[in-house]
Formats: C-alpha cells, structure tokens, sequence
C-alpha cells in the first residue's frame, strides 16, 4: 500500500490561545480540538496531517522550506503574520504544491489592516470567516487541489 500524501497544517501566533483569546471572535474551541477536526477528516480522505504551531516567523519558513518535495499540500492560518510576514510570502512562493490559506474569522470583515494578505497572492484557495467549520472544509479543499475524488 502506498503511502498516504501529507498535508501540513501551519498556525502561527496566538493561536496556541485558542478557546481562551477573543471568544466573541475566534470561539471556543482550541487549536487541538481544530486539529482533531481535521485529522479526522484528511484520515476519511486518505491524507496525513501534520501540525506544528508557532508564534515565530522563522519556524514557519523554516517549516514551509522542509516541506518542499516531501509533503504535498499546505494549509496556513497565519494569524497576524497573514497581514505582514513577506519572508513567509517568500517561502510559500518557493514551495512547489498547492497552498490553501485558512481564517476563523473574515478578515476584511474587521479592522483595515486586516484586509491586506500576504499569503493570498501564493496561494490556490481561501477558507474564512466558517470558524471551526474551516478545519474540516480545508481538507476536503485541499484533497480537491490535489485531484482527488471526495467521498461523500
Ligand atoms: C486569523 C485572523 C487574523 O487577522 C488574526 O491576526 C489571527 C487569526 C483568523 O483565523 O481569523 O490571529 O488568522
């Protein structure tokens, strides 16, 4: 049998916070229960996720730079760094498989600054303003970037 494509989940700053930061805006659940979310569905998909949360840039980078050529999709809910971070824009140029870019909440639905992504120019596809909903539904987005039959 062969091996399952990996997807890897990226999050960046604060939201380790999940479940406790902004409730009003991001919810109740924690970034665990978002990644449990997901794993269950890329495992009905036949994808492998793996996670890694970071409040720093360089790990991110440095994790989309050990991606390349062994894992064959992105997912990225960059928090803040979303807004500003172009040496992440870099790294997410130089990786060869898709990219989906995930939000919780709608960014241009709130402060201006918001509107502005760095991350939307490298990438296929964008999942916000579903809350939780966007976990699961980034897998099924990500198995149709990458051409494979979804199961009802
Ligand atoms: C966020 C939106 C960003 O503007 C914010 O900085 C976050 C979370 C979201 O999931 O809605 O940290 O990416």
């Amino acid at each position: 049998m062969s091996a399952s494509p990996v997807v890897l989940l990226l999050s960046g700053p604060n939201l380790n916070l999940l479940g406790e930061r902004e409730p009003e805006v991001y919810g109740t659940a924690t970034l665990e229960d978002h990644v449990a979310a997901a794993r269950a569905r890329a495992t009905e998909l036949g994808l492998e996720l793996e996670h890694l949360q970071s409040n720093h840039e360089g790990d991110l980078i440095e994790a989309v730079h050990a991606a390349r050529g062994r894992v064959a999709a992105l997912v990225l809910n960059a928090g803040a760094f979303t807004h500003y971070a172009w040496g992440l824009h870099d790294a997410l140029a130089a990786f060869d498989g898709p990219v989906l870019e995930l939000h919780l909440s709608n960014p241009h639905g709130r402060e201006a600054w918001r509107s502005t992504s760095v991350v939307t120019p490298v990438a296929d596809a964008v999942i916000q303003g579903l809350g939780g909903a966007g976990y699961r539904l980034a897998m099924d987005g990500v198995a149709a970037l990458l051409g494979r039959n979804l199961p009802s």
